[in-house]
Parts: structure tokens; C-alpha cells; sequence
């Protein structure tokens, strides 16, 4: 893969993540676990290129973006649908995801991601907050995402680096 600015970045940010989706990766006390995510966004803050993901608190994955400073989007094409269908249904506290898959994980700097992406961002954590449900302004995407309470935590990441093929 090669490395590239964010500026270069050729893919449209909503098909990329709203419908291609991202696997989110990352590494705790030398395992890797890794979710699909279709929810997030790509940005300016802080003077900085950032990502933000979120994650419901029951998450496997938040455990390991938590645990460490760094964690990985990965962008897989259509022939992997099915992978990233199962990585979205089952956790990695009840089998061994990544094995299962198929997918071979490598690393830059430390922080996994997938061989097989055609895209990948390597994101560096600079801030996490639940969303606190006194501050939704329309009451009803509360109603409709969160009966269970179960409020995601944003995560803001600096992009330290695009790889793609
Ligand atoms: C298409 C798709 C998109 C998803 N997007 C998110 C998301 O943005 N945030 C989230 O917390 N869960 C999301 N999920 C659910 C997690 O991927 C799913 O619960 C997964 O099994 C969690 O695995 P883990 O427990 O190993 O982390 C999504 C699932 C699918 C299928």
C-alpha cells in the first residue's frame, strides 16, 4: 500500500462510510479485535484532519480502542460484504472473529488493520465522550436509537496516515 495525503483521498466520505462501511481495529495487550461500523465522519478540528467513529459501551472493540492510543478504518471491497456482515453481527467475546474471517491482519506503526483494504486510515485518538441524551436538540433520534439507553461514545481521531492500493 501507499502512503497519501488526506487532501488526496479520491473517495466520496459518505458512500465510503455509509455504504462501503469501515472496519474498526485495533490492538489490546497483543490481541486484535475489530468491529463494522457504519456511522462516523471525516474532518477538519482542532487544525487537524480528523475521523470520528462511535461506539455503543457493549462493544468488544471499544475495550480495545479504550485500551490503547491508536486504532485503524479499514475499507474492504464489495466482495468482502459478507466478512464485514459477520464482523458487524457477532463479538469477538464469543468467538474468535478475526480468525474466522479469513482476513490477514498486518500493521503500520503499531496499530492493525487488514491486508486485504483498499483503504485505511490510521487514526490517533484525541478525544472520546458518551453522548449525553440532555443534549439531543431532535428528542426523536433519541427515541429511535437508544431505548436501551445504550449511548454511544464519539471518538475524534487525528489521521496520521492514508494508506491505499
Ligand atoms: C453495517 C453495520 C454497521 C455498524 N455500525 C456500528 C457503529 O457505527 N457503531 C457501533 O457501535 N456498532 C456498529 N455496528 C455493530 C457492531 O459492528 C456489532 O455489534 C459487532 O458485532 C461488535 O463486535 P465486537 O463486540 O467484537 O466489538 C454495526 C454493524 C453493522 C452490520
Amino acid at each position: 500500500m501507499k502512503s497519501i495525503k488526506p487532501e488526496e483521498l479520491q473517495k466520496n466520505t459518505f458512500s465510503m462510510i455509509g455504504k462501503e462501511w469501515l472496519l474498526v481495529t485495533a490492538c489490546k495487550e497483543g490481541k486484535v479485535n475489530t468491529m463494522t461500523a457504519s456511522w462516523g465522519g471525516l474532518g477538519v478540528m482542532w487544525g487537524k484532519n480528523v475521523a470520528f467513529i462511535v461506539l455503543r459501551p457493549q462493544r468488544y472493540t471499544k475495550e480495545f480502542v479504550d485500551a490503547g492510543e491508536t486504532f485503524s478504518l479499514s475499507v474492504l471491497d464489495e466482495s468482502y460484504r459478507k466478512t464485514l456482515s459477520y464482523l458487524g453481527t457477532v463479538s469477538g467475546r464469543n468467538e474468535d472473529k478475526v480468525a474466522k474471517s479469513g482476513l490477514t491482519v498486518t500493521e503500520e506503526d503499531g496499530t492493525p488493520y487488514f491486508e486485504e483494504a483498499n483503504t485505511v486510515l490510521v487514526c490517533r485518538k484525541l478525544y472520546a465522550q458518551p453522548y449525553d441524551p440532555s443534549c439531543f436538540i431532535d428528542k426523536s433520534c433519541d427515541e429511535k436509537w437508544y431505548p436501551e439507553k445504550d449511548y454511544h461514545t464519539m471518538y475524534i481521531a487525528e489521521i496520521e496516515k492514508v494508506l491505499v492500493r
